[in-house]
């Protein structure tokens, strides 16, 4: 059985008091429920990190970065490093979500050098990747992400998969309202398995935790969920409001 996930990405949001009182509130919602049988991650800005592990521990809830630096240390100003955020007992960190991608010019090579050096750090990654509207429209969808996993990820050693999370989300379903039908997320996420077990075989193919991404939210996050090779949510928007999150949390 593979993990389910579902990772909350707060992006730009909340200042630090709002940030540690909704992560408090989470806290105390999950803390009153029975076990999710997911685990829970809060994916913040770097300025909560360091208050988080201590919020969270004795409950379920991980914490992760958005991103990391490219280089481990030295003169790279406004960086933040891999090192850096595990020292804060952070676990997790977003490598090549879209917004990366496309504002910051982030390339696979880049992605690739940020997941090493989260691994090297012992910092789990949930890669992020899918196509723009135009790649869908040109049907060239599963040509990108195939080059985003390869020129990305798929250097790594086998042994190192087990520390990885996919995340898949198609650009035009982010922030948009849009949604990939649970038929296109399934598609495209059975379609990442066999790619992963083309190059790593059966068994890490199978234990592979592939998340759906884009306008996720309580009203499609169950249908979308129940398609096989979905195995949770990485959650914008509604990551930012309690019920919602919650919601999507008890729909996987
Ligand atoms: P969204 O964002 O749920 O607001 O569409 C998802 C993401 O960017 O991770």
């Amino acid at each position: 059985m593979r993990k389910k996930i579902v990772a909350g990405n707060w992006k730009m949001n909340m200042n630090l008091k709002e940030g540690l009182g909704f992560a408090a509130s989470l806290v105390k919602y999950f803390n009153e429920k029975p076990s999710p049988g997911a685990e829970v991650i809060i994916c913040t800005p770097f300025i909560h990190l360091a208050a988080l592990p201590e919020l969270l521990k004795n409950t379920e809830l991980k914490s992760g970065a958005q991103n990391c630096a490219s280089e481990a240390s030295g003169a790279f100003t406004g960086e933040v490093s891999a090192a850096m955020i595990r020292s804060t007992g952070t676990q997790y960190v977003i490598i090549g979500h879209s917004e990366r991608r496309t504002y910051y010019h982030e390339n696979n090579a880049l992605l690739n050098r940020k997941t090493r050096l989260a691994l090297d750090n012992d910092l789990k990654v949930i890669f992020c990747c899918g196509e723009v509207k135009e790649e869908r429209e040109a049907a060239i969808h599963h040509e990108v992400v195939k080059r985003q996993l390869e020129e990305g990820l798929f250097s790594l050693p086998a042994g190192e998969l087990k520390n990885v999370v996919i995340a898949y989300e198609p650009v035009w379903a982010i922030g948009t309202g849009l949604t990939a039908t649970p038929d296109q997320a399934q598609e495209m996420h059975s379609y990442i398995r066999s790619l992963t077990e083309e190059k790593y075989g059966k068994d890490i193919a199978a234990a592979m935790t592939i998340l759906y991404g884009g306008s996720c939210k309580p009203s499609n996050a169950a249908e979308i969920f129940s398609k096989p090779d979905v195995d949770g949510g990485l959650i914008g928007g509604a990551s930012l409001k309690l019920e919602d999150f919650a919601a999507i949390v008890e729909a996987v």
